[in-house]
């Protein structure tokens, strides 16, 4: 799909988009449309009980003295709650216009709305229609072809919508590939193949990325990465990202960088305590590490003003004779000890290590992990929000605000306490699972590696990442929350100061 902001109509259009706010009663460009076509529109509107919600169409097809093939009044909610999601979901439904038998070309007529300039709206427009118009067709021998659609915005300022959409489009390009990571199937991404894929993803850029194989986790001590990865016949990887972008004048407070660590089990079989079905969906529990290489690279691709280190975590849970046992006991990176109580509670594992290797070679002000860990929190939070864990309520609520804004929704849970009961072992510092509150009692694990005084969160993404299909859930919420609270931005050079005689 390409976007086009012009100030002209197309005259190839097959379809003609005007705008609505959620009184349904038309203005500016439908008003004009409407008088046009004989007040096409209107009947429609009366017709169909179209109420002008964000998200919502009606569909006006051969509408009279018009060439398009349809005609689409298309809503955008209250004037008053127009913010970014609402945008995005407006112009998610134009992507869907598409669909319609012979539509190529389609133009869309944006007004300002209360305050809100026409080319903000197009372009937020843009980017929503952008990201609803993700498909992974790479393994279709037939698939449809869609480069040839065009999405024209009319606007009375397109080089100001083109330029704000530009700026976006560092979101989207993380967000795809981070969909595009998820949704590879396992035979085709696994830690070696991910690891690489992430340098050539990185190479020429200002991200430097350096890649730990095994040998080098053997000699840091990470038994508890390796354990997972041992039944595999694909050799575990760590992959470390490191963006500065702090700018030198920084303070050196400024200048510790946010740490985002990923699960990425390319996937999970349960191991020997192996899962029933096989694991079957399994490919997605690696949408932890795809969400932070996505989010280092709109952060990236922004240029944003911070420090940012990204550490994924990858192997593959296999069962073999070589396979990690219930009953073994491990020595993890930190140097406790941990008895293994099922092979499937692996995810706990592989970041325990990530977590003790960015803590120690990066010292961040704030170390923020997103994994698929627990089946439990999709039956505490379904897919609308994903679990929060956290030692801080300064980080909660900087993540909870970032979430909100981007409709990548968090829920706060309990963690450490009397959830931590059940990590005692017998015969070990630690054993990885145990008490009712699954999701709680995996989170008090993983807080059990955080260094006193460190800032931490923990985001249970098993019940958002992915339903049918990667939704690449926490790459805009990282890039919020770095935008919003960890950003420096250089400050203007002072004029040389001037010597004043007799002072
Ligand atoms: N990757 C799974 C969690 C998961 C389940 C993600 C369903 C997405 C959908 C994780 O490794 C796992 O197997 N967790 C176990 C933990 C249990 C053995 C303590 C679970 O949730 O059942
Ligand atoms: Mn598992
Ligand atoms: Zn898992």
């Amino acid at each position: 799909m390409k976007i086009i902001f012009s100030s002209a109509e197309s005259d190839k259009r097959d379809a003609v988009v005007v705008t609505s706010l959620s009184s349904a009663k038309l203005r500016n460009a439908a008003v004009t449309l409407d008088t046009k076509t004989g007040g096409a529109l209107t009947r429609a509107v009366k017709a169909t009980g179209f109420k002008g919600n964000a998200g919502e169409t009606v569909f006006v097809p051969g509408p009279a003295n018009e060439n398009a093939k349809h005609a689409v009044v298309a809503g955008l909610g209250k004037a008053a709650e127009l913010d970014e999601n609402k945008l995005l979901t407006a112009g998610g439904s134009l992507a869907k216009i598409f669909n319609r038998r012979g539509v190529k070309n389609i133009d869309v007529a944006v007004d300002a709305v209360r305050g809100k300039k026409a080319a903000d709206i197009a372009a937020q427009m843009a980017l929503g229609a952008v990201l609803d118009s993700y498909s992974f067709d790479k393994y279709k021998t037939e698939a449809e072809k869609r480069d040839n659609r065009v999405l024209n915005f009319v606007v009375d300022d397109p080089a100001a919508a083109q330029q704000k959409f530009e700026k976006l489009s560092a979101v989207s390009k993380g967000v795809f590939l981070t969909k595009d990571l998820s949704n590879e199937p396992p035979n085709v991404l696994y830690p070696e193949s991910f690891a690489d894929r992430v340098v050539e993803e990185f190479k020429d850029s200002n991200v430097t990325v350096r890649v730990l194989d095994e040998k080098e986790m053997e000699k840091l001590g990470m038994g508890a990465l390796l354990g997972v990865g041992q039944g595999s016949a694909r050799p575990p990887r760590l992959v470390v990202m490191e963006y500065n972008g702090a700018p030198d004048s920084a303070s050196d407070g400024d200048k510790r960088p946010v740490a985002l660590v990923g699960k990425g089990i390319t996937f999970d079989s349960g191991g020997i305590s192996i899962k029933p079905g096989g694991g079957r969906t399994m490919k997605y529990d690696m949408c932890g590490a795809a969400a932070v290489v996505g989010a280092m690279k709109t952060i990236s691709e922004r240029g944003a003003g911070a420090n940012v280190v990204g550490v994924i975590a990858l192997a593959e849970n296999m069962p073999s004779s070589k396979a990690q046992r219930p009953d073994d006991v491990i020595t993890s990176m930190a140097g406790k000890t941990v008895e293994i109580a099922n092979t499937d509670a692996e995810g706990r594992m592989v970041l325990i290590d990530a977590m003790t290797y960015v803590q120690r070679n990066h010292d961040p002000k704030a170390v923020v992990d997103l994994a698929t860990l627990t089946g439990a929190i999709i039956s505490a939070l379904g897919n609308e929000h994903a679990g929060l864990f956290s030692n801080s309520d300064d980080l909660s609520e900087k993540l909870i605000s970032a979430g909100a804004e981007t409709g990548e929704k968090l829920w706060r849970m309990p963690v450490g306490g009397a959830y931590a009961d059940g990590l005692k072992s017998n015969i070990a510092d630690l054993v990885h699972m145990g008490g009712r509150a699954g999701s709680s009692s995996a989170a008090s694990f993983l807080e059990k590696f955080v260094e006193d005084g460190r800032a931490w969160a923990h985001l249970d993404i098993a019940g958002t990442a992915f339903i049918s299909d990667a939704t690449g859930y926490g790459v805009r919420l990282l890039d919020r929350l770095v935008e919003k609270n960890y950003e420096v931005k250089a400050p203007k050079r002072r004029r040389a100061p001037q010597n004043r005689p007799g002072q």
